[in-house]
């Protein structure tokens, strides 16, 4: 299944995803068992202007893998390069089929070709499945107590890494597409009938009023940040 960039109009559909983490799972992925209210408040801050936010859509054009790339902008004056914090969640019933580790490798990609040098994942030490997603990519961890920071240095983008995320995002887009037409009632599946569709579809606008390279604050952080609020 391919993976979509999502955008502000995503919104309903990856609080959706996120409220149907058990308190396990937000615990992994917040660093703390967020509230539905919290997740409300973290959905709401995601800032697509500056992060990435992309995921996995089933038949049913349900969310069931979702991923938020958080950017911090190079700070020549201390000497910072550009950095990408990774942050995560696959349903539980579609987890152990690698959609982790896939928007994991997406992430990198992306980042890549934005000129991002290295990619931060905060975890908890006990989070085994992240940690080896991590792990695996390459990146170096370091385990201070119960929470855990891997860190991932990217080689520069090249002409065959932009090449690899523009055939991805179309074939993301055409699938995104053929699953919205199968859901349409079959006599109700002229595109010029703007009421046509079930409500699964029905905020979806035209495809091309929207970039398909849209982007998203901060996983853990942002997390942490709507906590505070
Ligand atoms: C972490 C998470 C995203 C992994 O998603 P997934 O789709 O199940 O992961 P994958 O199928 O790609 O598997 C990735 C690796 O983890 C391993 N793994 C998967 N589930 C595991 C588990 N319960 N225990 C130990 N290892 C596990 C897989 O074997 C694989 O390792 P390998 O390739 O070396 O064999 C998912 O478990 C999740 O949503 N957890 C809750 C939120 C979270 O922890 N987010 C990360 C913090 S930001």
């Amino acid at each position: 299944m391919p993976i979509r960039s999502l955008g502000p109009r995503h919104r309903d559909r990856i609080s959706t995803h996120l409220t149907a983490l058990d308190e396990r799972s937000r615990y992994l992925r917040f660093g703390y068992a967020a509230t539905d209210a919290q997740i409300h408040r973290y959905v709401d801050m995601i800032d697509f202007e500056q992060d990435e936010v992309f995921g996995i859509f089933n038949r049913r054009l349900e969310l069931i893998a979702l991923a938020h790339l958080a950017h911090r902008d190079a700070d020549p004056s201390r000497g910072r390069a550009a950095s990408s914090e990774f942050g995560v969640s696959v349903l539980p019933n579609a987890r152990g089929r690698g959609f982790g580790r896939r928007l994991f490798e997406h992430a990198m990609l992306h980042a890549r070709n934005r000129g991002v040098e290295t990619i931060f994942i905060h975890a908890l030490s006990e989070n085994t499945a992240m940690l080896r997603i991590a792990k695996g990519a390459g990146a170096i961890l370091e385990r201070a107590g119960s929470e855990s920071a891997a860190s991932l240095k990217l080689p520069p983008d090249s002409f065959a890494s932009h090449l690899d995320e523009v055939l991805g995002e179309g074939a993301a887009e055409l699938d995104y597409q053929w699953k919205l037409h199968a859901l349409r009632p079959a006599g109700d599946r002229d595109p010029s009938d703007a009421t046509a569709g079930a409500d699964a579809v029905a905020d979806e606008p035209d495809p091309a009023s929207e970039p398909a390279d849209e982007s998203s604050q901060a996983a853990f952080v942002a997390g942490s940040r709507a906590r505070r609020a």
